[in-house]
C-alpha cells in the first residue's frame, strides 16, 4: 500500500486535495503537515478517515522515519498581503520545505508541486505559455513568492534529472471559492468581504488589470488528474487556470450588481501589480483532454459569496495583514515605534533556517 504526504493540506486548495485523496483505496497512510499559518483545522474537520494523520508543524522541521511514494507540496501562502508580511517564511516554506520533502521520497517516488502564474511576473506577452520565461523583478515586493516558486521548480526538475524521482509541477493561475479566508486580501476576496461589511469596494488603479479566475473545484479536477489519476508522460510545468480573462473592475461591478447597496471607490494603483494574467492552455488541453474550467465566474462568485457570508456572520476577521517595514526605527506611517507589536515580532524573529527535529512523528 502506498504512503502519501501533503504539506499545506489544511489550506484552501489543500483541503480539496485531501478530500479527493481520501476517495482513493490504494494507500494506507496519508500524512498532512500544516502549521496553520494561513490554513485552518476546520478545513479538514469533516473528514473521518483513519488513514489520515494531521501534524501541526512547519514542513521544514517535520521528521519521520517513513518514506513516501507520493508527496504533494502545497505549503505556502498564495495571497500577496500574507506572503509580503512574512517573505522569509514564504521562501522557507517553498524552497527549504521542498528540499526537505525530496529527502522523504521513496526511490522513484513522485513529488507534485503547486507553482504559480507569478513566475511570469508582469508578463510582456499574453496569454502566457509555459515556455515564456517571465518578466520578474527578483528583488521586488513579490519576489519572495515568485522567486521561491521559480527556484523550487528548478530544484524539483534537477532532482528529477539527477536523482530519478518524478516531479509534477503545475502553475496555477488565480483560484477562488469556498474556504478562501475572508481576510485573504486578493481582489475577489476583498470585494466579497467589503460587499458584506462596509459596502464600499476598493478598486486599485483603473481596475483594467485582468486576471484569470479559476473556480476551485475545476482547478482541483485538473490537479487530481495531473498529480495522480492519468497516465502522463509530461511532467510539467503545466499551466492550469481559466483562460477567460476578466478585469478587476468587471468583477467589482458584478459583485455590486448582486449585493444591494454596494458602491465602488477607486484608489491609487498597487506597486508592481501585474497588468494581465491569462494562461495559454494549449499543453493543458493535450495533457488533460476534455478538461475545461467549466464554472462561470458569475456562478463561482455567487457560491463564494455565500461562503463569505457564513464566515463573516460567524465572526471571521476580514482585514488582511499589513506588510512589516523597518525604516530607521519608524513605523509604516513614519511615526517612531514605541516597542509595539512589530518590535516584538522582530525580537522574536526565528533563525533563517530552522533546526530539523529528530526523527519521529508520523
Ligand atoms: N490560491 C491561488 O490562487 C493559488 C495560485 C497559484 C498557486 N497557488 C499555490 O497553491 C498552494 C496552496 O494555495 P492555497 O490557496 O491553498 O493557500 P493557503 O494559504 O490556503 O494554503 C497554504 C497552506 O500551507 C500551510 N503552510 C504554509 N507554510 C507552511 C509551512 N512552512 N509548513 C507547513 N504548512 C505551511 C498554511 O497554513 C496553509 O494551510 C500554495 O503553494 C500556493 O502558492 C495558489
Amino acid at each position: 500500500m502506498r504512503k502519501i504526504l501533503v504539506s499545506g493540506g489544511s489550506g484552501f486548495i489543500g483541503s480539496y486535495i485531501v478530500e479527493r485523496l481520501c476517495r482513493r483505496s490504494d494507500f494506507d497512510t496519508l500524512v498532512v503537515v500544516d502549521n496553520y499559518w494561513t490554513g485552518l483545522p476546520e478545513n479538514l474537520a469533516h473528514i473521518r478517515d483513519p488513514r489520515l494523520k494531521l501534524v501541526n508543524q512547519d514542513i521544514e522541521t517535520f521528521a519521520t522515519a517513513e518514506k513516501f511514494d507520493e508527496i504533494i507540496h502545497l505549503a505556502s501562502p498564495a495571497s500577496p498581503p500574507w506572503y509580503m508580511r512574512e517573505p522569509i517564511r514564504t521562501i522557507s516554506a517553498n524552497l527549504i520545505g521542498g528540499m526537505h520533502l525530496v529527502e522523504m521520497l521513496k526511490p522513484r517516488g513522485r513529488i507534485s508541486f503547486t507553482s504559480t502564474s507569478e513566475v511570469y511576473g508582469d508578463p510582456l506577452i499574453t496569454p502566457q505559455p509555459e515556455s515564456y520565461r517571465g518578466s520578474v523583478d527578483c528583488t521586488g515586493p513579490r519576489s519572495s513568492y515568485d522567486e521561491s516558486k521559480r527556484c523550487t521548480e528548478s530544484l524539483l526538475f534537477e532532482c528529477q534529472r539527477t536523482r530519478g524521482i518524478e516531479a509534477r509541477i503545475v502553475r496555477l493561475f488565480n483560484v477562488y471559492g469556498p474556504r478562501t479566508r475572508p481576510d485573504d486580501g486578493r481582489a475577489v476576496s476583498n470585494f466579497l468581504s467589503q460587499a458584506l461589511t462596509s459596502g464600499v469596494l476598493t478598486v486599485y488603479g483603473d481596475g483594467a488589470q485582468s486576471r484569470s479566475w479559476g473556480y476551485v473545484e475545476d482547478i482541483v479536477d485538473a490537479m487530481e488528474r495531473f498529480f495522480w489519476l492519468d497516465q502522463i508522460d509530461y511532467q510539467g510545468p503545466l499551466n492550469i487556470g481559466n483562460d477567460r480573462e476578466i478585469s478587476v473592475l468587471e468583477v467589482a461591478e458584478f459583485i455590486a450588481s448582486i449585493v444591494p447597496g454596494v458602491r465602488l471607490e477607486f484608489c491609487p494603483p498597487v506597486p508592481q501589480d501585474p497588468t494581465n494574467r491569462r494562461p495559454d492552455l494549449t499543453i493543458c488541453r493535450q495533457v488533460l483532454p476534455g478538461w475545461v474550467a467549466r464554472t462561470s465566474y458569475e456562478d463561482g462568485v455567487r457560491r463564494t459569496l455565500d461562503w463569505f457570508r457564513s464566515q463573516i456572520e460567524g465572526g471571521a476577521n476580514t482585514e488582511p495583514p499589513s506588510p512589516i517595514r523597518l525604516v530607521d526605527g519608524d513605523d509604516e506611517d513614519g511615526e517612531k515605534d514605541e516597542g509595539g507589536d512589530r518590535a516584538r515580532e522582530v525580537d522574536d524573529a526565528q533563525p533563517l533556517v530552522a533546526p530539523i527535529a529528530a526523527a519521529g512523528g508520523a
